[in-house]
């Protein structure tokens, strides 16, 4: 990938934080880099509010919206190929990524797991399923973890993990809370280093 010329597509299911933290940090010049579009696959995601907000294309693509699967595949690559897109950057997305999809950006697909990979990882691991797993593991530490995206879950290349200390009272809501802060702040990061060749893929 060229530096400084990352042309992000969102995909995002739900309120898409992490989303917001890189678009703030796009428009105080933090980061160099555009974003073309976000698709979710739910209509009522605070995602797509976001892209309202922002003047950002946003996009509905669903089992709704389009009845199969190579409907829903097409339509990606279509808007994908509108927008110039050449990096995914899946915040909270709940589904799996087509193959096809994962080919037209060359493979640059970022995901940010909510735990240190490889462990709590896997089908089954998302959202306070992974910080109650951790917990009652009786870690001493936990975090998060930016990697790119294969077909399999959570299991491609890490590009950068940052930890968190598991105080003695913490509960999973308190550890979701102060991961996703580190969260925020590491997608960021390692969106920058991509773009100024600090990582490379
Ligand atoms: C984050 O915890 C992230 O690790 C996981 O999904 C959550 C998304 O949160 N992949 P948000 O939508 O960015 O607020």
């Amino acid at each position: 990938m060229k530096e400084n010329n990352l042309n992000i597509a969102f995909f995002a299911s739900h309120g898409g934080s992490n989303m917001q933290a890189i678009i703030d940090a796009i428009k105080a010049g933090v980061l160099e880099a555009q974003v073309g579009c976000i698709i979710s696959n739910n209509s009522d995601s605070y995602s797509l509010k976001r892209a309202e907000i922002e003047g950002i294309k946003g996009y509905h693509i669903s089992s709704k919206t389009h009845l199969t699967e190579i409907e829903r595949i097409d339509y990606m690559l279509e808007i994908l190929k509108k927008h110039d897109i050449n990096i995914i950057v899946l915040a909270g997305y709940m589904k799996k990524l087509p193959v096809e999809v994962i080919d037209f950006v060359n493979g640059i697909v970022l995901n940010i797991h909510p735990a240190l990979l490889p462990k709590f990882g896997g089908a089954g691991m998302f959202g306070m399923n992974v910080h109650k797993a951790v917990i009652d593991a009786k870690e001493k530490q936990s975090g998060a973890t930016v990697h790119l995206v294969d077909s399999e879950y959570d299991r491609g290349k890490i590009l950068q993990q940052w930890s968190v200390e598991i105080d003695e009272n913490e509960t999973a809501d308190s550890l979701a809370e102060k991961v996703l802060k580190v969260e925020h702040k590491l997608y960021t990061d390692t969106l920058i280093k991509l773009s100024n060749g600090e990582i490379s893929l």
